[in-house]
C-alpha cells in the first residue's frame, strides 16, 4: 500500500513538472535549462509594412528563426493587427505579447523623457537621435520602464515629422490658428500646438485615417513613410515639409519573460535584435526618401517645403515651449540630447 502511495505521488510530481515547462515554453522558460528554448514569441506594432518598424521587425525574425534552427518562432503582427496603441502597452506588460515597438510619444504617460522626440526642432537628424538613446541619458530614461516590468533593448528612429492638412498651405506659425490636429500623444505635443494657436487630440494611428477622412480632425504630424504607406495623401489636401518633431521607436520587451529565458537563447535574441536595430537604423532615411518621392508623383497633396526663414520663423515661436519642457524633461537630459547635434 505504502509503496502503490510512493509511485502515485511520485507520478503526479513528475506530471505536474511536464506541466510547468510546457506552460513556460509559450512566454519564456524556466531559465535554466540547456539548449535553445522552444518559444513562440509574437512583434506587435501599428505601422504599414514598407516602414522601417516593419523591415526591423522581419530582419529580427529572419535571424532568430534560423540560429535558433527554428526552436524559436516569431509572429510579427504589423498594421494593429494584434494590438492598437491602446493595448499594446498592456498586453506587453500581460506577457501577452514578447516585443512592440512604440513611438516614444505614446509612452509619455509613462515617463516625461519620452517627450524628447517631439521637442521642436531638437535633432538635426536619425544619427543624432540615434546617439542620444544609445548613450548614458536615453538609457537612464529607458530604464525608469522598468518598475512596469518592461525592458527597453533599443531604440529605432523613423524620421522627421511633417505636417498635413486639409485646409490649407502652412506657411506660417499664423496659418496653424485655430486647425484640429491629430497628435500621437499628449504632453508637449499639446503644448506645441496650443502655442501654435490650434487645437490637439491624440487619436490611435489605426483609427487615423477614418478620422481625417472624416473631417474629425484637420490634419496630422508625421514622417513621411507613415504618410505614404497609410496612403493620408488620399485624405489631405496639403503637406508642409516642416522637419519640427520626430517620430523615434522603443523596442520594448517584458522583463519576466526576458529574465526567463536562458542563456543561450537570450543570447540569440540579443543579437538578433542587434541584427534588426540596425536594419531598421539603415532603412530608415531611405524609406523616407522613396516615400517623398512617392506622394510627389502621386500628386495628390500640395508639397509645401519651408525655407530657412520659414523654418526659423517656427523656431522663434516655439521658443517658450521648448525653454519649458526642457526644464520639465531635464536641462542636464537636454543639454546632452542638443550636444549630439553639434
Ligand atoms: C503615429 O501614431 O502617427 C505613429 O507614431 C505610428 C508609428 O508607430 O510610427
Amino acid at each position: 500500500m505504502k509503496k502503490l502511495y510512493l509511485a502515485l505521488m511520485t507520478f503526479a510530481l513528475v506530471f505536474s513538472l511536464a506541466a510547468c515547462s510546457s506552460a513556460d515554453s509559450d512566454s519564456g522558460g524556466s531559465g535554466e535549462a540547456d539548449g535553445v528554448q522552444e518559444l513562440t514569441i509574437k512583434i506587435s506594432h501599428v505601422v504599414a509594412e514598407n516602414t522601417p518598424k516593419q523591415h526591423g521587425a522581419l530582419a529580427m525574425k529572419e535571424y532568430i528563426e534560423k540560429e535558433s534552427d527554428g526552436k524559436i518562432k516569431v509572429q510579427v503582427y504589423p498594421n494593429s493587427q494584434l494590438f492598437g496603441d491602446k493595448d499594446e502597452y498592456q498586453n506587453l506588460v500581460a506577457n501577452n505579447v514578447q516585443f512592440i515597438i512604440p513611438d516614444m510619444a505614446k509612452l509619455v504617460g509613462n515617463d516625461p523623457g519620452f517627450n524628447i522626440p517631439s521637442m521642436p526642432f531638437l535633432f538635426k537628424d536619425d544619427e543624432a537621435a540615434n546617439a542620444f538613446w544609445d548613450g548614458e541619458k536615453g538609457q537612464e530614461i529607458f530604464k525608469r520602464l522598468e518598475k512596469d516590468g518592461v525592458l527597453g533593448l533599443s531604440m529605432w528612429p523613423n524620421g522627421a515629422k511633417h505636417i498635413t492638412n486639409e485646409k490649407k498651405a502652412i506657411k506660417t506659425p499664423e496659418d496653424l490658428d485655430g486647425m484640429k490636429i491629430r497628435t500621437q500623444g499628449g504632453q508637449l505635443l499639446e503644448a506645441l500646438y496650443g502655442d501654435l494657436g490650434a487645437g490637439s487630440t491624440s487619436i490611435p494611428f489605426g483609427e487615423l485615417y477614418t478620422a481625417l477622412q472624416q473631417g474629425t480632425v484637420d490634419g496630422q504630424e508625421n514622417t513621411f513613410s507613415n504618410i505614404e504607406s497609410k496612403k493620408f495623401d488620399e485624405v489631405q489636401k496639403y503637406m508642409t515639409v516642416m522637419g519640427h518633431t520626430r517620430v523615434d521607436y522603443a523596442l520594448l520587451t517584458n522583463t519576466k519573460f526576458w529574465d526567463g529565458l536562458n542563456d543561450e537563447t537570450r543570447k540569440i535574441i540579443e543579437k538578433g535584435v542587434e541584427e534588426a536595430t540596425k536594419v531598421a537604423r539603415d532603412s530608415a532615411a531611405d524609406l523616407n526618401d522613396e516615400a517623398l518621392k512617392t506622394l510627389k508623383d502621386r500628386g495628390q497633396v500640395e508639397i509645401h517645403e519651408l525655407s530657412e526663414s520659414e523654418i526659423d520663423a517656427f523656431k522663434k515661436h516655439l521658443e517658450p515651449v521648448y525653454s519649458e519642457w526642457a526644464e520639465k524633461i531635464g536641462a542636464d537630459i537636454i543639454k546632452d540630447a542638443e550636444s549630439k547635434s553639434k
